[in-house]
């Protein structure tokens, strides 16, 4: 069975309550139960922090034995180069994944420090994108 640990960065907590109309109505940890039962062949594991380091160190404990992380930095994506460097230092990929399209909104979403270290990216298609980033794994196997 594949291991696959989902992360989220910060203000992620609030989604279902956070900007609605951006980021949906439904919150995570009631998407994360459909998702373990729809993805029933994959150990799937979620970890949420507000903290930069804190994700960073979780990066570390899991990316080395782990089979896939997807990862949705927040705005840290934006902005942290110790982020990218810590998925650089892993042997696990990376999966980056955005909710909303970050390309049709302000002008500093558009760039991703985290893009060129990761396998790939999955931008705009809600929660789905998550979905769509665990099927990734599935195909590459
Ligand atoms: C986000 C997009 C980021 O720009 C923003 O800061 C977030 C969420 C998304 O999933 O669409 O917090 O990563």
């Amino acid at each position: 069975m594949q291991k696959i640990l989902i992360i989220n960065g910060p203000n992620l907590n609030l989604l279902g309550k956070r900007e609605p109309s951006v980021y949906g109505n439904q919150d995570f940890d009631s998407f994360f139960n459909q998702l373990k039962t729809e993805f029933s062949e994959i150990e799937l594991s979620y970890f949420q922090s507000n903290v930069e380091g804190e994700i960073i160190n979780k990066l570390h404990e899991v990316g080395f034995s782990y089979d896939g992380i997807i990862l949705n930095a927040g705005a840290y994506t934006h902005t942290s180069i110790a982020i990218a460097d810590a998925i650089r230092g892993i042997t696990t990929p990376v999966v980056e994944v955005h909710i909303s399209n970050v390309f049709v909104r302000e002008e500093y979403r558009h760039h991703s420090y985290l893009s060129e270290v990761c396998k790939g990216v999955i931008v705009g298609f809600g929660l789905d994108s998550y979905r769509l980033a665990l099927e990734s794994f599935l195909i590459d196997n």
